[in-house]
């Protein structure tokens, strides 16, 4: 039965599943600390939609007092509607103000709470986790998604419920002032309704499709323009060119189906609307001629079911949106309910923990996540004392990354243990753990900000004299003072391209900064050619000094004199031993040493 319902919901039913409802309506936590200016919002809502009905029959009543035949005893002239209706009218006017005011405060503020939330609970997320959806996906949960649940907030549900007010204060009042025309006329809403409904389902499906195609198309900006120098590189301007056209032309052929299915929704409700309204009238006026009704009563009439047609009409949308903004609640839910690795704290309040350095794998078997079944580490076991130096070396995929990510508790082993100073990394908070942890990566991804910001990131709140010992001790002092600006040269999109070894040698910074008692170069030089590699070198030794160092390397020249060297194959081990040792052995160490000592030789 469940899925039967959730099968339906797809094709857009018009009915929201109770489930969905229930996700929907707790979203409504983000509204609660403003109740007070909901509430206020709400009351103003529906005093000022009553007092517009009110309003409304004025004018008849008017008329009416104009011939002398007055249906309520108001003890005023003609000459007095002017002052009411003045009077009514700025009421109106500032209720409706307050009331705009009141719902943007409690959408605005409610829903930046939302988005707050929502940041923190993807930023607190495992790698995994944004590895199984794509960036765009994530983006548009916290960009749209928010947008739309705020303008549902803001306009959609106060738009929804003055309709409702409308509705039944409108009906009330056709059928006390004029229950034979009244009969008459709600005789011919419900064939308006069960029009309305059935469209309003085509409609609603068509919109969904819509929008489906329209992040499709956004996929497509995001992905290429992210990836700008691959599309160059293969010079593929073409196709991305064709599928971007083919994806927009979806949109365009989904809308013209969607606003011509709109478009005799309108029609068929202004057809029924207006057919109904002239029938009516002509009723009425046969009325006014025998002198069972007077010619006012049928003028209130005639606008109270205008108005009633334009609320009962503005339905379809708006139920359309309520849904869609469901919808969207929805998958916000779905991230919000998602556990958390870590939580968002100040450094103070982490408990420090502080760290010897002893690293040890004990027969660590691994799979990731999105490929199960594909096991990467195939029982990897070492020991590394605090202080001293290990290499992974190994052919690329062998899975040396691998284990230094799971070193750093991206991922969980699925079998095996990986301790730290004898203790199960497990049991260790991991903000806290990784403040041990220092990496230098292959790639350095720069955040656009200055110079200074960039190194600060290893250590939030350096002092300057930290920040310019730790771009000394990098080697990248002298190229920072090149620059005009200095540390305050701002980098990355916005600012100057950094060269990959000065990237790097900003990265070593951040990781001086840092201080950790683990540090993890994985591939830190393999991107430089070896001038340039000296300078980098000489900053990787100070960085290595007096803490237990990892090195992932592609030539071997640069972990010659480490404690032991690892040789990774295919996920297991093959050989381990010091440089000189494995020389000896005539494994495969000794091969690609060959290889790449002596080339000519070799
Ligand atoms: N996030 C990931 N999801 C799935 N497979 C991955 C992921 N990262 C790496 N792999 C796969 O794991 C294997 C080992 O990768 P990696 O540890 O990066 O190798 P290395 O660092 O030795 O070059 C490769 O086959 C790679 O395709
Ligand atoms: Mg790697």
């Amino acid at each position: 039965m469940e899925t039967a319902g959730q099968e339906k919901n797809k094709s857009g039913n018009l009915f929201v599943s109770r489930e969905k409802l229930k996700k929907a309506i707790g979203i409504f936590r983000y509204i609660r600390p403003y109740m007070g200016y909901f509430t206020i919002a709400m009351i103003l809502l529906v005093a000022g939609s009553l007092i517009f009905m009110a309003l409304m029959g004025l004018p008849g009543e008017m008329a009416n007092t104009a011939v002398g035949k007055p249906k309520f005893n108001f003890g005023i002239d003609v000459r007095d509607y002017g002052w009411l209706f003045l009077v009514i009218l700025i009421l109106q006017g500032l209720l409706s103000y307050f009331r705009t005011l009141y719902f943007a405060i409690v959408s605005e503020k409610g829903m930046a709470d939302l988005r707050k939330d929502l940041y923190n609970k993807i930023i607190t997320q495992p790698i995994s986790f944004i590895e199984e959806r794509r960036v765009g996906e994530l983006t548009s949960r916290i960009t749209a998604d928010v947008e739309q649940l705020q303008s549902a907030f803001s306009i959609t549900l106060a738009e929804f419920i003055r309709q409702v007010v409308i509705l039944i204060s409108g009906i009330a009042i056709i059928v006390y002032w004029t229950p034979r025309l009244s009969l008459i006329m709600l005789l011919t809403f419900p064939a308006i309704v069960i029009v309305a409904v059935i469209f309003g389902r085509y409609i609603r499906k068509l919109s969904k499709e819509r929008q489906d195609q329209l992040a499709k198309t956004n996929t497509v900006v995001e992905e290429t323009f992210q990836s700008f120098s691959i599309v160059k590189s293969f010079a593929n301007e073409w196709y991305e060119s064709i599928r971007y056209a083919q994806s927009v032309d979806d949109i365009v052929r989904i809308s013209l189906r969607f606003a011509k299915i709109r478009g005799v929704f309108f029609v068929f409700i202004i057809t029924i609307l207006f057919g109904g309204i002239f029938f009516i009238l002509w009723r009425g006026a046969l009325m006014v001629q025998n002198g069972s009704m007077e010619a006012g009563d049928l003028f209130s009439f005639i606008i109270y079911t205008g108005i009633l047609g334009g609320a009962i009409a503005s339905f379809g949308n708006l139920y359309t949106q309520l849904v869609s903004a469901i919808g969207a609640t929805e998958r916000i839910q779905q991230i919000l309910e998602s556990e958390s690795e870590v939580e968002i704290k100040p450094s103070e309040k982490v408990q420090p923990l502080h760290i010897r350095g002893d690293i040890q794998f004990n027969n660590v078997r691994f799979a990731y996540p999105s490929r199960p079944d594909v096991e990467i580490l195939k029982g990897i076991s070492f020991d590394v004392r605090a202080g001293s130096k290990i290499a992974l070396v190994g052919q690329s995929g062998a899975g040396k990354s691998t284990i230094v990510q799971l070193l750093m508790k991206f991922y969980n082993p699925l079998a095996g243990d990986i301790l730290v100073d004898g203790q199960n990394i497990q049991s260790f908070d991991i903000t806290a753990y990784r403040r041990n942890i220092g990496i230098v990566p292959q790639e350095v991804i720069l955040f656009g900000g200055t110079i200074r910001e960039n190194i600060s990131y290893g250590k939030t709140g350096a002092t300057e004299e930290e920040i310019i010992r730790a771009a000394e001790l990098s080697n990248s002092m002298e190229f920072i003072r090149s620059f005009p600006d200095g540390l305050n040269t701002v980098v990355g999109e916005r600012g100057i391209k950094l060269s990959g070894r000065q990237r790097q040698r900003i990265a070593i910074a951040r990781a001086i900064l840092k201080d950790p008692r683990i540090l993890i170069l994985d591939e830190a030089t393999s991107s430089l050619d070896a001038e340039s590699e000296k300078l980098v070198q000489e900053a990787l030794d100070h960085l290595m000094q007096n803490r237990t160092s990892i090195i992932i390397a592609h030539r071997l020249a640069t972990v010659r004199d480490v404690d032991c060297i690892y040789v990774i194959e295919n996920g297991k081990i093959v050989e381990s031993g010091t440089h000189e040792a494995l020389t000896l052995q005539n494994g495969v160490y000794s091969n690609l040493a060959r290889l790449q000592f002596d080339p000519v030789i070799g």
